[in-house]
């Protein structure tokens, strides 16, 4: 049997028909910004988040180091979810590249406060750093694909006026969240000074992330991006798949929420795993292995040997991602291989 793949929604293959509209875009030279089909792809996601200009990048890392680099200078502080993507998960990205620090906030599924916020920006004094950069992310990654909800962000949102600070959202998943709640995709991005989104995800191109903001915003990512040699040349071809997934992949990702739905409420009903249904909220699921008696690894190398592929996700946990190559059929087949696991251990 083929194996289901519910590592990450990045394992998707492109389809025939995203292959041919690569093989077909019309291209140019993208650092003289004569790609026809970048520049579509970044005036039709301006034009959908409610942002004066995008700037199409290599990766959603690349995206949301251009945006910190671009907000702060060195020495500065982004304060963001101790969970974050752009903390945890980019290479240590924020201080080699940017010369910033971090400073982490607490909060369940992904969530922080305004009012923690607030309490952590720096007094302006010589002693303490800067205070750069506010940092969000939505849907959120560690958190298991959970929504940050757009009260609190307009929250944070009028604690950033009061301190003249910039706003950034790691939207890699904002689609998601967009699906997920019916909340326009506009209404999530308005809070934001600048926020990242990923084609590469759950939309199922192969690569490729767009950076939103004002045009003078990213007339200085523009620079940043050659700087960390993200300036591409016939880039159209990748871009295609991206203009391919926002015209058909996007309402689809209802389809990976009942899936992922599925799974955690009918893993949550083998004995000795659990799922939080409440944080189970678009397409990742959060299992925590520790009633089997055995580590998330040895869980995980059961459930490969027997054709399900995992992360493990902390101490304890297995993440599950679902995403437009797995059907709900294989969901099926994928639960009743978690109760093989759970009787064999
Ligand atoms: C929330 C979030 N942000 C950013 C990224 C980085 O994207 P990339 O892998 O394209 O660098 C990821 C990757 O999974 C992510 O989950």
């Amino acid at each position: 049997m083929n194996s289901i793949d519910l590592r990450s929604d990045t394992v998707t293959v492109p389809g025939e028909e995203m292959r041919r509209a690569m093989a077909t875009a019309e291209v140019g030279d993208d650092v003289y910004g004569e790609d026809p089909t970048v520049n579509r792809l970044q005036a039709e996601l301006a034009e959908r988040l409610g942002k004066e200009a995008g700037l199409f990048m290599a990766s959603g890392t690349m995206s949301n180091h251009v945006a910190l680099n671009t907000h702060t200078s060195p020495g500065e502080e982004v304060i963001c979810h101790r969970w974050s993507h752009v903390f945890n998960f980019e290479g240590g990205a924020g201080p080699a590249m940017s010369g910033v620090g971090f400073n982490l906030l607490d909060g369940e599924y992904g969530v922080i406060t305004a009012e923690q916020v607030e309490s952590v920006v720096r007094p302006d004094s010589i002693h303490y750093p800067t205070t750069g950069l506010i940092s969000l992310e939505n849907t959120h990654n560690k958190a298991g694909g959970t929504i940050f909800p757009l009260e609190e962000i307009r929250r944070i949102r009028k604690v950033a006026d009061t301190y003249a600070l910039p706003m950034h959202l790691d939207g890699a998943r904002i689609f998601n969240a967009v699906v997920a709640t019916g909340i326009e995709p506009q209404q999530w991005a308005e809070p934001f000074d600048s926020m990242s989104t990923c084609l590469s995800k759950g939309l199922g191109a192969p690569v490729g992330s767009v950076l939103l903001g004002s045009k003078d915003f990213i007339r200085k990512a523009l620079y940043v991006r050659k700087r960390f040699g993200g300036a591409m040349r016939q880039a159209g071809i990748l871009a295609a798949a991206g203009l391919y997934a926002l015209k058909n992949n996007v309402d689809r990702l209802a389809e990976d929420h009942a899936n992922a739905r599925r799974l955690a409420e009918g893993v949550n009903g083998i004995e000795g795993f659990s799922v939080d249904l409440t944080g189970a909220q678009t397409n990742i699921i959060m299992i925590d292995v520790t009633g089997t008696g055995v580590s998330e690894e040895t869980v995980q190398i059961s459930l490969a040997e027997k054709g399900v592929q995992v992360h493990t996700f902390g101490t304890g946990f297995l993440r599950a991602v679902t995403h437009l190559n797995v059907s709900a059929e294989e969901i099926e087949k994928a639960l009743e291989v978690f109760s093989e696991v759970a009787e064999s251990l």
